[in-house]
């Protein structure tokens, strides 16, 4: 009996089963109901009690045998196909599904690209300021709502208000960029300034309390409202089409003089009234007028010397008109339906 389990414990050992099919032969040969294995213990009865210790060692060996071999057998076969699988070159490759950019950053690219062409540099100033670059170097008055806690997020607001100056505050507007370059840099001053701006508003599809805006600032000697137009009106047609006319409406903003928001001709009804333009035939796209000399004196430049412009957009906004998007809170929801709707160009 002893020499019995001996013999099939040499024999399972030179056994070596290839594929699937062959190890599971090996099992039921072995280790099913009707297998060697099994048949052994059910003998173990028989065999005489000075013999059941070593009987019973040797059986047990002889089962540890077999499922060690079927679990190494079974583990080398699936290394095997992984190998073969892995590095079959002929396997089509996995697809990369590719991104999209946020629309915001489209728009805002595109702007940056349409100025560069005019000599425009991109220029960048902090998200968190002062009120000395977001209000007063712009000639804000004291009083100016604008400056109010509802509107602005404050950091620290000191609580002297000669002091109101240094408070700190997320900034409003990228206007505050024009005080920054003017502080650096002496004119000619071509520049652009995207960035991120907040305001204390309730959140609704015509408002956020995050939004982006794009500055633009050109102080040389002999700059003229001609050049502004010239310039806003190129920017207009590079941005809406070749088509697009633009208006122009007296308007107020502190550090402009004269001011002025610009209209571009609805390009959905080119002109002759729908609801997106709300039946005007325009729509309002930016802020912009000549540098207020006060600018220039608070920043250390002649006004008798140099003149410039200066306008500013929502980012937002442009992209609305440009995709016809009519809700804000679209941009900041990052619901893939939403942004898998805009491909590319640069
Ligand atoms: N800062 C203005 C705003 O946030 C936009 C603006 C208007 C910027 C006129 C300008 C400008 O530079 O000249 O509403």
């Amino acid at each position: 009996m002893l020499n019995k389990i001996g013999n099939i414990l040499e024999e399972l050992k030179s056994t070596k089963p290839v594929s699937k099919e062959e190890i599971e032969q090996f099992r039921i040969k072995y280790l099913g109901k009707k297998g060697i294995i099994t048949s052994l213990f059910q003998d173990f009865k028989k065999v005489p009690n000075e013999k059941k210790k070593e009987f019973g060692q040797m059986i047990n060996t002889l089962k540890k045998q077999a499922l060690e071999k079927i679990i190494e057998l079974s583990n080398s076969l699936e290394q095997a196909e992984d190998i073969v699988t892995k590095n079959d070159l002929s396997l089509p490759g996995d697809i990369l599904k590719q991104g999209s950019r946020h629309p915001v950053s489209i728009v805002r690219n595109e702007i940056i690209e349409i100025f560069s062409h005019l000599g425009f540099t991109v220029s960048e100033g902090p998200e968190i300021e002062d009120d000395n670059h977001v209000f007063t170097k712009l000639n804000f008055p004291p009083e100016h709502p604008a400056r109010d806690m509802q509107d602005t997020f404050f950091i620290y607001k000191n609580e002297d208000e000669a002091n109101r100056q240094n408070d700190i505050l997320l900034r409003t507007h990228t206007s505050s960029v024009q005080v920054r370059v003017m502080e650096n840099q002496k004119p000619p001053i071509r520049t652009i300034s995207p960035g991120r701006v907040f305001r204390n508003e309730a959140i609704s599809a015509r408002a956020h309390c995050i939004f982006h805006q794009v500055e633009g600032l050109y102080i040389d000697k002999n700059v003229s409202f001609a050049d502004l137009k010239q310039t806003l009106l190129y920017f207009s047609q590079e941005m809406f089409g070749k088509e697009t006319q633009i208006r122009l409406r007296p308007s107020y903003f502190p550090f402009t003089e004269p001011s002025a928001e610009m209209d571009v001709s609805c390009k959905i009804c080119n002109g002759k009234g729908c609801n997106v333009c709300k039946y005007t035939g325009w729509l309002e796209v930016l802020g912009c007028g000549m540098v207020d000399p006060n600018v220039l004196i608070n920043n250390d430049i002649d006004p008798e010397i140099y003149t410039g412009f200066a306008f500013g957009m929502g980012v937002e906004r442009l992209a609305m008109l440009k995709y016809q998007i009519n809700d804000l809170r679209l941009y900041f929801e990052n619901d893939i339906r939403f942004l898998e709707q805009f491909t590319y160009a640069f």
